[in-house]
């Protein structure tokens, strides 16, 4: 059996008592940490702006379908605070520190914090921010590959969150 599981259990246990101070992170893991998480700072970034942009877009939506859009709105921005939650907790598991610093959020977000007095323009923004975010976030999951499999899997959920946000949007742009 050639390629049969083997483990280094003893060593394995040795390491996990001896670094304790470092939670969750072993030898084991298979990337680099200060990239990981300056690149999910980014991300946070992002769901920051995003939260922000969506709260804010909520309230100035006037006009015809205004309801149905201030709604999802809304609902897209109780979502992106709650991916940045999920960010934000993950870089403290990997020892880093959630940057929250409003001076500097915008210039490190991959999206734009934009607002308009017009509904389509409104919607147009965030569909064009909910498409950053796709290619972003699709880049970073391919990035991570094999090498920190619980960020991929964080970062393919917020994904998949966002092509469902733009695929909502696109339908509001359609709708007559
Ligand atoms: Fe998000
Ligand atoms: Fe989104």
């Amino acid at each position: 059996m050639e390629n049969a599981f083997k483990l280094d259990l003893e060593k394995i246990k040795s390491q996990a008592r001896a670094q304790m101070q470092k939670g969750a992170m072993t030898p084991s893991y298979g990337h680099d940490r200060e990239a990981v998480i300056a690149t999910l700072n980014e991300v946070l970034a992002t769901e920051i702006v995003c939260t922000l942009r969506y709260r804010n877009n909520a309230q100035v939506a006037h006009g015809i379908h205004a309801e149905s859009v201030a709604a999802e709105f809304k609902q897209h921005a109780a979502e992106e605070q709650e991916h940045a939650d999920l960010v934000a907790q993950r870089i403290v598991q990997l020892g880093g520190e959630p940057n929250m610093d409003p001076k500097t959020l915008a210039a490190r977000s991959h999206a734009e914090y934009t607002t308009s007095s017009n509904l389509r323009e409104l919607l147009q923004e965030n569909l064009v921010a909910e498409r950053v975010a796709v290619a972003t976030y699709s880049e970073i999951v391919r990035w991570l590959g094999d090498r920190d499999p619980t960020t991929r899997r964080l970062m393919e959920t917020l994904l998949e969150k966002e092509e469902e946000h733009a695929d909502e949007l696109a339908s509001l742009l359609d709708a007559p």
